[in-house]
């Protein structure tokens, strides 16, 4: 297993090219699902979550075709372009989706192409419990049958799946991405209520609207979607990634120096912007993304994680790295998920001051972290102690790294590129 060496100390100068999100791609993939026509992708990112569902999508007899397998400075990206003629194959395997826990979404496109669909309970970051009833729930609302067995959620309906209103008790990502897809083939009107709101699932319905479908009230936690009978191809560019460019800029203002994030969707990071000025770095919009300046310690500074537009939850991990080493103590407070703190013992192996109470973590600035061996948990908290290590005097290695590829493209050539003494080691 890979692992990555860190010699802390050195600023960050330079630029970073932000690449296409994870969290757009993966549900924008699963779209092509619902039409027998080819969705087209640009700006894909190169992640291991990616090949995980083109290995499921391939499994449901997607044909799947890559263009460009190398960036070469340019931002042009990998294009995918995706053909479900037929679905072969309505079931997704334990081996597949226990990898990943974002494979859910391909039941409620199936369920709506195909009439069934039998998706093995998913896996992913070990960060609580993450049920998937919301979904269940919703597809039930729509009108399918849906029964739990043998580990697989198993769905069907006769005929087509019917529109219907539907209030999410807590706005999910994954459901309201799930229900969205699955109600454009819907008979009638489908209202989701709700809603989340994340930059991610307006792609998905940008994406699904230049395929045919008719949602409105894109960007709002109101979601209203008339059926169609049948979905065409498009081409369509995936958004950037705004948690990559934000952990790119947490980087900087740990570890201090000048950086530009090249394509870094300034619009869709206020919540973080906000809080980086509240802790003293100094962010600006520039023509070409965001430029941004760590300068010192930063100040303690308070947050708590919530929906979008609030503070995302999956920059939770790296904004407590920015804070052990801060002027002063922060509460951090997760309210997404039960159990992400995994990355504070390890941040304490590196000298961190951290006290957990439930669902918040108290930080105690300390001047100075140390090198230490730690252990990867889940993908941000992985990035997180490489953001740690950054800071730290001598060396970290940082274990388990196929975390870390799940969700950052090459993130130690990204960084190595603007000074940072970080390497890969193959074992
Ligand atoms: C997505 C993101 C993930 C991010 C999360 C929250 C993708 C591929 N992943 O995950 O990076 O951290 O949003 O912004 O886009 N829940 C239920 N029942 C359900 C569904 C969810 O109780 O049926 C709970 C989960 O356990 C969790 C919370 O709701 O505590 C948030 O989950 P959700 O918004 O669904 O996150 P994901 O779509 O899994």
């Amino acid at each position: 297993m890979d692992s990555i060496r860190i010699r802390g100390g050195r600023p960050l100068e330079g630029e970073i090219e932000i690449f296409g999100a994870k969290n757009a791609a993966l549900p924008l993939m699963a779209a092509c699902l619902l039409t027998e026509e080819t969705l087209t992708l640009s700006n894909i990112p190169h992640l291991t979550d990616i090949t995980t569902l083109a290995h499921l999508l391939a499994q449901h007899g997607v044909e799947i075709g890559m263009e460009g397998n190398a960036r070469r400075g340019g931002n042009a990206g990998r294009a995918l372009s995706l053909r479900a003629r037929q679905i072969t194959d309505t079931r997704a395997p334990y081996e597949l989706v226990s990898r990943m826990r974002a494979s859910i979404l391909v039941l409620g496109p199936l369920l709506a192409r195909t009439g069934r669909a039998s998706v093995s309970l998913p896996g992913g970051c070990a960060i609580g419990s993450r049920p998937v009833d919301l979904h269940i729930d919703g597809l039930t609302r729509l009108g399918a049958q849906v029964v739990l067995e043998d580990g697989d959620i198993r769905a069907h309906v006769r005929g087509r799946l019917r529109g219907a209103e539907i209030r999410l008790p807590f706005a999910s990502v994954g459901a309201t991405e799930n229900l969205m897809m699955a109600a454009t083939l819907a008979d009638g009107e489908t209202v989701i209520r709700n809603a989340a709101r994340e930059p991610e699932i307006a792609d998905l319905a940008l994406c699904l609207n230049a395929m045919g479908a008719d949602i409105t009230g894109i960007g709002s936690d109101a979601l209203v979607i008339r059926g169609r009978d049948a979905l065409s191809g498009t081409e369509h560019h995936v958004v950037s990634d705004r948690i990559e460019a934000g952990t790119y800029a947490l980087a900087a203002a740990i570890v201090g120096g000048d950086i530009e994030l090249a394509g870094a969707p300034a619009a869709l990071l206020r919540s973080l912007l906000d809080y980086l000025e509240a802790s003293g770095v100094a962010v600006a919009e520039t023509p070409r993304g965001l430029r941004v300046r760590g300068n010192g310690r930063p100040a303690a500074t308070d947050v708590t994680t919530q929906p979008y537009p609030g503070f995302p939850t999956d920059l939770q991990a790296q904004a407590m790295a920015l804070m052990t080493v801060a002027d002063g103590a922060a509460m951090i407070t997760e309210t997404i998920f039960e159990n992400r703190f995994m990355h504070v013992q390890e941040l304490r192996r590196m000298g961190a001051d951290i006290a957990v109470r439930g669902g918040t973590a108290l930080v105690r600035g300390v001047s100075t972290l140390t090198g230490a061996q730690v252990m990867a948990t889940d993908l941000r908290a992985s990035s997180s102690l490489v953001l740690a290590g950054l800071a730290a005097a001598g060396e970290t290695v940082v274990h388990r790294v196929y975390h870390l590829d799940r969700g950052y493209e090459r993130i130690e050539d990204k960084l190595a590129a603007c000074g940072a003494d970080i390497d890969r080691v193959h074992h």
